[in-house]
């Protein structure tokens, strides 16, 4: 099937990125929200984006304008029905997703495909709660998916041969590098890389480093991006306890045990860079480790 419209359900870290992305490739793109704020915050992320890009000399003025209006953001499920794929990009919590997969169910399109971006949760449990589980796969984008070549393409129990195909071929239009992996909890990578994170964390409880000499050690010892505790704060902490909480219980593995100071900081309300507080704090123009004293 060719894609020309595209539903994104949810506008927040990934759910803004995957409409910005859809949108810039030429699809049209709606994208829901649960409250007016929620998408007015998650449409300015995207406007903020482009207009960066303007600003760099990337991309021409006409040509974001273009890219915005290619996305219509919306509160009703009804204005996803005509579209040819839906995305979902909610909170990691499955009971919600299945809330949202039964309503969406009854208003798209029947030949329409369904995908979860899940991060950890089964791709064949969401499927199940829809009639069309041959229709249904996990893509699983990186944050921020403007940015991250990667795109897990994950066929569940009941996928089609021509739903997974819809995957690769949407990867590669988006001119992302497509990997096929399995529907275990946190498919490829976040099966490496959550266990990494969160031993960062208990690095940190046993006094090993600082959290700025943490994050130091991996970006300069190991070549990361960025250091482990600044990406926790990246992935959300709120996020990142749902997605060990699945883990830990489907592996039963210590290492993918949340520490105790990821849920306290969690209990806080401290969720990271989109809270403005967790290993840093974000309220000042550069972030402070919050263990610096300072
Ligand atoms: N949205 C859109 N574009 C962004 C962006 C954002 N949030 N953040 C950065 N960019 C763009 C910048 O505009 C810049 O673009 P140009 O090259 O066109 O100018 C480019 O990315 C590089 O940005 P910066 O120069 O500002 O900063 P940087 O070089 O430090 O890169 C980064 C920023 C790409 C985020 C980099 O630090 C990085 O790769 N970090 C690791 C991210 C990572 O590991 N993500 C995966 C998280 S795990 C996950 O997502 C899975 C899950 O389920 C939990």
């Amino acid at each position: 099937m060719e894609i020309k419209k595209v539903g994104v359900v949810g506008c927040g870290l990934m759910g803004h990125g995957i409409a910005q992305i859809c949108a810039q490739n030429g699809w049209e793109v709606v994208v829901r929200e649960i409250d007016q704020g929620q998408l007015d915050k998650g449409i300015g992320k995207v406007r903020k984006q482009l207009g960066r890009a303007v600003e760099k000399g990337k991309l021409e003025q006409a040509d974001a304008d273009a890219v915005l209006a290619r996305i219509t953001p919306t509160l009703e499920y009804g204005d996803l029905a005509d579209c040819d794929l839906v995305i979902e990009a909610i909170t990691e919590d499955l009971d919600r997703k299945l809330e949202m997969w039964e309503a969406l169910d009854g208003v798209v399109r029947d030949d329409a495909y369904f995908a979860t971006n899940t991060s950890s949760l089964a791709v064949a449990d969401q499927a199940a709660a829809t009639k069309r589980p041959e229709r249904f796969i996990g893509l699983h984008f990186f944050n921020p998916a403007q940015v991250m070549p990667l795109l897990e393409v994950v066929r569940a129990e009941r996928s089609g041969d021509d739903a997974v195909q819809l995957g690769f071929d949407l990867g590669e239009q988006l001119g992302k590098t497509t990997v096929a992996a399995a529907d275990n909890r946190g498919f490829i990578v976040n099966r490496l890389l959550v266990p990494y994170m969160l031993d960062a964390i208990r690095a940190h409880e046993q006094g090993v480093g600082s959290v700025q000499d943490i994050d130091t050690g991996m970006m300069a010892g190991a070549s990361h991006p960025m250091g482990p505790l600044t990406l926790a704060d990246f992935v959300g902490l709120d996020t990142l306890v749902a997605i060990s909480d699945v883990m830990a219980e489907a592996y039963g593995e210590d290492g993918f045990a949340a520490p105790d100071t990821l849920r306290r900081m969690v209990d806080a309300g401290d969720f990271g860079r989109k809270t403005g507080r967790g290993f840093y704090d974000y309220s000042g123009e550069e972030p402070v480790p919050v263990d610096s004293g300072s």
